[in-house]
């Protein structure tokens, strides 16, 4: 099975299914002299775990991050950084109806129409679990950027049809679902308590904001940093668009609404959501992800057998309403990784 390694110099590959041992990624490409421990993962994994009531994921895991090479006396050494996160909280018994039923919306039928055998416990390797190593990777990126005053922000936008009406980044932590606004937060709750008790599930649109990135990000044509953002993004399950900037609005404008002019103080505006060319322009990156309801709800829905048999499945067991508000804290890492491997790429030429 090919395509688990991301990046080209600040390159990650991650290993592990949902119901396995371990879930982890190794780092090749790390610059020497970082300062990294175990308690540096803490914060962003309990952020993804996501503890909270209403939005609670029915799985506990401790998601301590063991570092197993690459770090010598607290410092990176420049060899490959190898992380492991152990999976404890496994419960197998809900998925062996998956052995012979595919989840419609689920990665169950075309794992099967192209490996022919597959580990369908917990959803296996496409299993959400999966994106605990991309947080992991995540903390380490952001060491590179952090000396550089890069700063991610992800939020939710819109969940279930309610949408943030006004953006205030400092009650982002405050909200169980990540939201910038208070009011809309609640109303977004309410949603999912709706939903909960239909056997139902429910999608939603996050927001990214990357402050402090540098101008000279992304190598066109191939490369180009939106290109690359939009490809690590949408690798997580469940995100199915993405827009940079004013996005498909663009289609709707006129070239001189959609230009932003520029001054020598900087842009009158930021439509282009900081990347023009495929190259960072040194304004705020403005990325939006949909992400659809989960696949995984309690409702009875028609199906096929291992046969093509018509079928129908009921699924009991643990699954989130939405992705949102745990997409978010791994939107934000596949975004420092991008932006850490593009700043390790113009150094490389510069
Ligand atoms: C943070 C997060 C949590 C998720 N939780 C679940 C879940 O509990 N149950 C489920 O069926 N799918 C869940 N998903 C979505 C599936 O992983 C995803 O829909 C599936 O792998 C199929 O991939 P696709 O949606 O990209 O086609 C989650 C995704 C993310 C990012």
């Amino acid at each position: 099975m090919g395509g688990n390694i991301f990046g080209s110099i600040f390159r990650i590959v991650t290993f592990g299914e949902s119901h396995g041992p371990a879930v982890g990624v190794v780092i090749e490409g790390c610059p020497p002299r970082i300062e990294i421990s175990p308690q540096d993962f803490e914060h962003e994994m309990a952020r993804r775990r996501s503890g909270k009531k209403v939005v609670d994921t029915p799985r506990r895991e401790e998601d301590l991050v063991e570092i197993h090479s690459g770090v010598f006396q607290g410092l990176t050494t420049g060899a490959p950084i190898s992380l492991y996160i152990l999976n404890r909280d496994v419960d197998s018994r809900p998925y062996k109806v998956l052995e012979n039923l595919f989840r419609p919306g689920h990665a169950d039928y075309t794992y099967f129409r192209k490996y022919g055998h597959y580990d369908f416990n917990g959803g296996g390797r496409s299993s959400a679990r999966e994106t605990a190593a991309r947080v992991a990777a995540g903390v380490v990126a952001g060491k590179i950027l952090e000396p550089l005053g890069v700063k991610v922000a992800a939020y939710t936008l819109e969940l279930g049809g309610e949408r943030a009406k006004s953006i205030d980044l400092g009650s982002v932590e405050n909200s169980p679902l990540y939201c910038p606004d208070p009011a809309a937060s609640e109303r977004m709750e309410q949603a999912i308590s709706i939903a909960r008790k239909e056997g139902d599930s429910l999608g939603g649109i996050a927001e990214v904001r990357v402050n402090g990135c540098p101008a000279g990000l992304g190598e066109p044509v191939f490369d180009k940093l939106d290109a690359e953002l939009a490809k690590a993004v949408m690798s997580i399950g469940a995100v199915k668009g993405i827009e940079i900037g004013s996005g498909f609005e663009a289609a709707r404008l006129r070239g001189s609404e959609n230009n932003d002019a520029i001054r020598p103080d900087g842009f009158r505006s930021n439509r282009a959501g900081g990347i023009l060319g495929g190259i960072s322009n040194g304004d705020e990156i403005i990325l939006r992800a949909a992400v659809k309801p989960i696949p995984s709800i309690l409702l009875k829905q028609d199906t096929v057998d291992r046969e093509g048999r018509p079928a129908q499945i009921e699924l009991t067991g643990k699954f989130d309403v939405s992705a949102i508000p745990r997409i978010i804290p791994v939107i934000e890492a596949m975004v420092k990784i991008v932006l850490a491997d593009h700043y390790l790429r113009l150094k490389s030429i510069t």
